[in-house]
Parts: C-alpha cells; structure tokens; sequence
C-alpha cells in the first residue's frame, strides 16, 4: 500500500500516544519578522561590532567541533562566576536559554500534587513549564497598575504552599519592577524556593544578586539573550550551592554547546561593549517613553527593562489588534498582548531598538493613530 493510502487509523494510533494536554497545546508562537523592523522580542539590536568579529571568529574556529563539549562548561561557569563575583557557598547552573532552567527547576520540584505561583501576567514559560511537569499554577494578579498585590500573594501562599514562586524582576510584559519591600515579604513568607528572574536585569537600577547568599531558598535566573546574544541560548541560574546540585541532575549533559560556551566566554572578556549598548538602550527607552507619552491616544506604562508596555485608549485610537495591523503595514513588528490577559485589555509591548528603529517605529505610530477608523 502506498505511503498516502495508508489508513488514517494508523496516525491516530499514533497521535495517540501523545499526551491528551500536548495535544490540546498549541506550539510558541514566533510571527514571521522578514522584511519589518522587529520589535517583538526584546532582543538587542546592535550585534556583535565589526571590530571583534574577526576575532570571535578565530575563536570560533579553534572549537573542537567533533567532541561533546565541557559537560559541565566549567571555564565559561568561571567567567560568569567572576563576573558576577559569586559569594562562596552558591553555585551557578547554565541552561539552554533560561526557559531550559524554569523547566529543570519546576520539573525537579514537581511532587505529586503541588503547585508553582506566578504573579500574573507575567512571562508565559513559567505556566507552561507546570503545565509539562503537571503541576498546579497559582497565578495571584497583580493590581490594575500591575503592581504587586503583596496581601493577595501572601494570602495564596498560606493557602497553596506553592512549592516554587517565580517573580519576574523588571516584570514581563509590564516592564516594572515591583517593590523591593513586598519581594521580601514573600521571599520571609514563603515555605518553598522564590526565583528572582532578571532577564532585564541589565536595563535595571536594582538587583536582588547581592541577598542570594542570605536565603537558602532564594534562586536567582538570568540570561545572555536580552544583552545581544538571543542567539547563542544561554541563561544561568544562582543558588545555594547544594540546591544547584540536585538541578544540575535534572539538566540534560552537554545542553550547552560548544560554540555556545566559547562565544560567551569571549564576550564576557569584551563584556564593556554589552554594557555600552544596554546603556544605550536605557537612554533610547527613556526618550520614547517620553514621545509615546506626548501622544493622547495612548498611555505609556514606566519600564526598567529593554521595551515598553502601553495601552490605546480606545475613545480615540483604533483597537489594538487593529494597531499592530496597521504598524505591520507600515514596515514595524510589535507584539500585540490585549489579548493575552484580562490586566492586558487594550496594551501592546514594543522592544526598544536604535534610534532609527525608535524614529521609524514612532512615526509609524502616529501615523497608524491617525488611520481612519
Ligand atoms: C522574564 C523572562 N524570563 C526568561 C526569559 C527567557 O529568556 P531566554 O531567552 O534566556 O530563554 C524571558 C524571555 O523573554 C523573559 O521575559
């Protein structure tokens, strides 16, 4: 029989065999950038400078391509050790990306029966990582001004016991850093870990790395994606070292590549360029923060990190699904979030780019503001 007789029953026997809630899934959605100007995904616009490609290229073609890299890449966990000066008695994880870390954490804690918290909305990977470890999601919401509800999280601490409490710090897609002082209320609160995310830790004034040594419980996330290497997929994870231990038996061996591991190293050596460009970045977001907020039509929400969130007003802007529509038209991508969470009505997220990006994006906007509705 062939291949395209062949009956259907014998793919649905198949399909089968996946779980039920996999199959009700649907993938990560990644819209298609090609020819826009793409500000959807918090990536850093400048890239590596000329001046040092040459030179990671040498690098890169010292690599021993044909062996499995350093399982435990203990040079680049040096390098990230020293950059970070690590304080005795913590220990870092990498991961593939930090998305790879949320899900070894969860999946590590996942008895039966437990929960994880989030403070909602916040970044979607966080759900979907109890999802595939099947435990609860308790999503306590922040206030309408996306700050945190500290009595309605320490309520549902008391009442869920989560197992691990996820606090994005600045928070995804809101872009604000909650308070320092309700942070510590659960971090005191909590029977189970609290991971500090900072994927945005470096568009940040504030940074909870320096208490990590304090609290046993407390673990720290960061990634290498929003400072200029999205591409190279490596976030690393900060705790107490014995803690770390029991992760790093979770982790798949060699998850982080070769190249991977000496592209990091060699720019963590050039690490003054990253800092420039976030700086950079800091002041872009701060000028276009201000222009957005000149526009009547829209209300721009204070960020600490690498985008902007904001919300049309519906009396005198087209919906937002309609805005993003119109700004794809005029050559700009940016992530329309109405849609995604009840606190999100109306809101859409833009990455903050280069100036010409910011300029391109702008008009872009007020042009789409003015489109006939
Ligand atoms: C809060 C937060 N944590 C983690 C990540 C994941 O980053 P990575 O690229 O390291 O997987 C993101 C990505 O957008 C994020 O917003």
């Amino acid at each position: 029989m062939s291949a395209e007789r062949s009956p259907p029953e014998g793919l649905l026997a198949a399909l089968s065999m996946v779980r039920e809630d996999v199959r009700a899934m649907q993938a990560y959605g990644v819209a298609d950038a090609k020819g826009l100007i793409k500000l959807d995904a918090m990536e850093n616009p400048y890239g590596v400078p000329r001046e040092l490609k040459d030179e990671l290229a040498r690098r890169l073609t010292e690599v021993a391509l044909n062996r499995y890299p350093d399982a435990r890449a203990n040079a680049l966990r040096a390098e990230i050790s020293n950059h970070v000066r690590l304080e005795p008695r913590l220990d870092i994880l990498l991961g593939n990306g930090s998305d790879e870390l949320i899900n070894i954490i969860v999946l590590s804690c996942a008895k039966p029966g437990v929960s994880i918290m989030m403070l909602g909305p916040s970044f979607v990977m966080y759900r979907a990582a109890a999802r595939m470890a099947r435990v609860g999601c308790i999503e306590v919401p922040l206030a309408a001004d996306f700050s945190l509800d500290v009595d309605a999280a320490l309520a549902a601490i008391d009442k869920h016991k989560p197992q691990v409490i996820f606090v994005a710090y600045p928070n995804n897609p809101t872009g604000n850093l909650f308070s320092r002082e309700k942070i510590e209320a659960i971090i005191h609160a909590a029977e189970g870990l609290v991971v500090i995310d900072e994927a945005y830790e470096a568009f940040s004034p504030d940074s909870f790395l320096p208490v990590v040594s304090q609290h046993p419980r407390l673990l720290l996330l960061r990634t290498f994606s929003k400072i200029g290497l999205a591409g190279i997929r490596l976030g690393y994870l900060i705790g107490a070292t014995p803690l770390i231990a029991e992760f790093d038996k979770v982790r798949p061996p060699y998850n982080i590549n070769a190249l991977t591991q000496a592209c990091a190293r060699f720019m963590i050596e050039h690490q003054d360029v990253l800092v420039e460009q976030a700086a950079a970045i800091v002041a872009e977001r701060d000028k276009l923060a201000d222009a957005m907020a000149r526009l009547p039509a829209i209300e721009v929400f204070p960020s600490a990190a690498n985008f902007l969130l904001f919300r049309i007003r519906p009396a005198l802007a087209p919906s937002a699904p309609a805005l993003f529509a119109l700004l794809k038209e005029r050559g700009i991508l940016i992530k329309d979030m109405s849609g995604a969470h009840p606190l999100l009505a109306h809101c859409l997220r833009v990455t903050v780019s280069t100036p010409a990006d910011n300029l391109a994006f702008l008009n872009a906007l007020e042009d789409a503001l003015r489109a006939p509705r």
